[in-house]
């Protein structure tokens, strides 16, 4: 879906040898441990340091008001949003817990700015898996993936499912809003950073994503959680 793959790595490969882990077995060993990857110098051994910090001091500059003890240098881009002349709902400029995965995601920051390191890092990462590097360099264009930081509007578009009848995933009671973000689409509604609420696809990558999109038994099961074509 994200058109928008732009990696300009040095030293990606320890970061590739994890690219293949158990969907849903949590957050150790896969996708996201870097306790071994050869970028984390500050906290080699640790899971969680190279994204939250316990406490305020090793937090960079600035970024002290950010959520969920945040220890990683924010984007400084600026990125232009989806458009489309069919586009109901309203959408901003990435906001919420999108802002966190675009410390990594947006090509921009170094995976070495954590733990109050915010210069030198040579480590970039976009919306791509390691295994799919492609140089290039990153221009904050969102017009090409799935609309970010939108609002889901069910009564603006009709072709939206209802967010708070519609079951969202295999989890049992759970529904669409339970997944949005003050009602926004963000990058944690479709995917679990932690690997704990993935599902297995039949083949290739999980992509961290709560609800399989290639499933025999359930084709696109994503898309059509929220989407009623
Ligand atoms: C690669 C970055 C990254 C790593 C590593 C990481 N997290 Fe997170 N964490 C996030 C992001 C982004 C969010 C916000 C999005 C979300 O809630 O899914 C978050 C949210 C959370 C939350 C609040 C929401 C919730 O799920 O309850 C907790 C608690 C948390 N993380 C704990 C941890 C712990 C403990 C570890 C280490 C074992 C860890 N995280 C490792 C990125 C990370
Ligand atoms: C509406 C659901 C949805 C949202 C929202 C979403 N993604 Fe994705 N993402 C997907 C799907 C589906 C894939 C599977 C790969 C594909 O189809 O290209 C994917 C793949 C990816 C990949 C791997 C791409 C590759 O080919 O290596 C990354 C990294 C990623 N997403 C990051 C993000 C980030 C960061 C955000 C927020 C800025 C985000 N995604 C928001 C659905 C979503
Ligand atoms: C510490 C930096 C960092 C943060 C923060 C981060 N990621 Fe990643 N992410 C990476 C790196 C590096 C990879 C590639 C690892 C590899 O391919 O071995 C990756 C890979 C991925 C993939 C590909 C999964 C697969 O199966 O190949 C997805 C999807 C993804 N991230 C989504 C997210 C989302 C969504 C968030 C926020 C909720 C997020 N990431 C936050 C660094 C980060
Ligand atoms: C969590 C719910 C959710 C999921 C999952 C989801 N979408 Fe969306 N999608 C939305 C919302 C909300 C919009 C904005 C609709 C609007 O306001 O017009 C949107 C917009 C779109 C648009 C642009 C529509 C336009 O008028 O420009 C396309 C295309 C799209 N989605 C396709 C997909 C595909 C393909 C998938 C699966 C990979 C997917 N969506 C998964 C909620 C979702």
């Amino acid at each position: 879906m994200h058109i928008f793959r732009i990696v300009l790595a040095v030293g990606l490969t320890a970061a590739a040898a994890t690219a293949q882990y158990t969907p849903g077995a949590g957050i150790r060993g896969s996708v996201h441990d870097f306790s071994q990857a050869s970028w984390n110098i500050t906290k080699a051994g640790e899971i969680c340091g190279v994204c939250h910090i316990p406490h305020e001091k090793a937090r960079p500059a600035g970024q002290v008001g950010n959520p969920l003890l945040w220890g990683r240098s924010m984007s400084q881009q600026t990125f232009t949003v989806y458009t489309s002349p069919t586009l109901n709902g309203a959408i901003t400029t990435p906001d919420g817990t999108a802002k966190l995965c675009l410390s990594c995601h947006d090509g921009t920051v170094a995976l070495e700015h954590f733990n109050g390191q915010t210069t030198g890092g040579s480590t970039f990462m976009a919306m791509v898996r390691a295994s799919a590097v492609v140089p290039g360099l990153p221009n904050g264009d969102l017009g090409n993936t799935h609309p970010i930081s939108i609002t889901y509007d069910s009564v603006a578009d009709p072709g939206l499912w209802n967010p708070s009848t519609r079951q969202f995933g295999s989890t049992a009671g759970r529904v669409i809003n339970d997944v949005l973000e003050g009602g926004k689409v963000q990058c944690r509604t479709c995917h679990d950073v932690h690997n704990k609420d993935v599902e297995a696809p039949d083949s290739g990558p999980a992509y961290l994503l709560r609800v399989a999109v290639k499933k025999a038994a359930a084709p696109s099961g994503l898309c059509l959680t929220c989407h009623n074509k």
